[in-house]
């Protein structure tokens, strides 16, 4: 079995060939330039997490810009090789074609549309103004979904996003262990060829090769890199990564976090999985918004003391969580999910009469 398509590490050839392609996510405000560019310098994809507001875009990838001219990895068809993942219920096209052409990007990452129809100018948009030369990904979360951007927006990649996923995705989706099959299946059926990208859920070599045994053409992880060292995250959020465990309990799929943060206009079909701490408990037991919305902006004024048992600053994680023990660096957390998934899939292999 080839672990990866050929076309995929021809579309992106600074990732390391021969092994499973390995995505940092965009997550807003945490995986910014230094993140990026080293996850793609290390033989990976990084994305650099644009979010909804893109005032700071331009400066973030001039940014990238210069770090990637200090790495060893070169411009892509005189585009930078890393993604830019968009919030795209509320980002500006106009603002990210603005941003883009002063520094074009391999990849346009889409996620959370009011509506999926939305993302047709984006595509469209964003391709013109790079002459294609920029990749469009989409994240998904659902079988209808995947065929309708598939046939409309027409993605170079899909990210299909399982319901163990961290931070916000599809209140109602199906784990990847049966979405990324069934996705396949059904863009198979309509004679439609993408390649897929698993979401949601690996943490380690294990959920890689696993993955890739499911058909994936490569795994995107966002709550391993929050216990990296290039993470732009609080000492409280990741010492809370490291602490909590069991994900299926200790994690929630909610709005509470969006409302006690002031963020609206999410989609109403999205919600958003963290730490179940105080701000859930206070809610669920019929606290009203605005009380826990100042009991939040309290805990603000705590710094890293603001997390823990007892905490209430926000704690975006999937169900994987509890599989993550350790801050590494991006390269080292890349370099391990290559190898130890091959070797996986090597030393599986062998136990059966292939
Ligand atoms: C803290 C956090 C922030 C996230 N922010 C974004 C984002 O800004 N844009 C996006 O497309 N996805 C975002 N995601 C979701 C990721 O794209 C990805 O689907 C998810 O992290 C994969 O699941 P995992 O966390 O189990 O690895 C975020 C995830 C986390 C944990």
């Amino acid at each position: 079995m080839s672990p990866q398509r050929a076309g995929l590490h021809d579309d992106y050839p600074w990732t390391t060939p021969g092994v499973p392609l390995i995505v940092a996510a965009p997550m807003m405000k945490i995986t910014m330039a230094k993140l990026a560019v080293a996850a793609s310098a290390f033989g990976g994809v990084g994305f650099l997490a644009a979010g909804f507001d893109l005032t700071p875009l331009a400066k973030d990838l001039a940014e990238a810009a210069e770090l990637v001219k200090s790495s060893d990895i070169r411009l892509h068809n005189d585009t930078l090789p890393i993604g830019v993942g968009f919030q795209n219920w509320g980002a500006d096209l106009a603002a990210a074609i603005d941003a883009l052409h002063q520094n074009p990007v391999a990849i346009a990452w889409f996620f959370a549309p009011k509506q999926l129809s939305d993302l047709l100018p984006w595509s469209k948009g964003i391709r013109a103004a790079t002459n294609s030369r920029t990749k469009i990904w989409i994240q998904i979360g659902t079988v209808v979904e995947a065929l309708e951007v598939a046939k409309t927006s027409r993605p170079d990649v899909l990210v299909v996003q399982g319901a163990d996923s961290g931070g916000h995705g599809l209140t109602q989706r199906a784990g990847i262990v049966t979405l990324l099959p069934e996705v396949a299946d059904a863009l198979k059926a309509e004679g439609i060829d993408i390649p897929l990208i698993a979401a949601g859920g690996i943490m380690d070599s294990r959920g890689v090769a696993a993955a890739i045994c499911l058909g994936a053409d490569g795994v995107c992880l966002g709550t391993r890199f929050l216990a990296s060292e290039e993470a732009v995250i609080a000492k409280g959020y990741q010492n809370e990564i490291l602490r909590i465990s069991d994900g299926g309990v200790s994690t929630v799929g909610t709005k509470v976090y969006d409302q006690v943060r002031g963020i609206h206009g999410w989609p109403v079909s999205y919600n958003g999985r963290g730490v179940a701490n105080m701000s859930y408990l206070d809610a669920l037991s019929g606290m009203p918004d605005e009380e826990n919305e100042a009991l939040y902006k309290e805990a603000m004024q705590l710094g890293d003391q603001g997390w823990g048992p007892e905490g209430r600053m926000t704690t975006y994680a999937g169900t994987g969580v509890g599989l993550v023990r350790e801050v590494k660096s991006v390269k080292d957390i890349v370099k391990e999910l290559q190898d130890g998934s091959l070797e996986i899939l090597k030393e599986r292999g062998g136990q059966f009469n292939l």
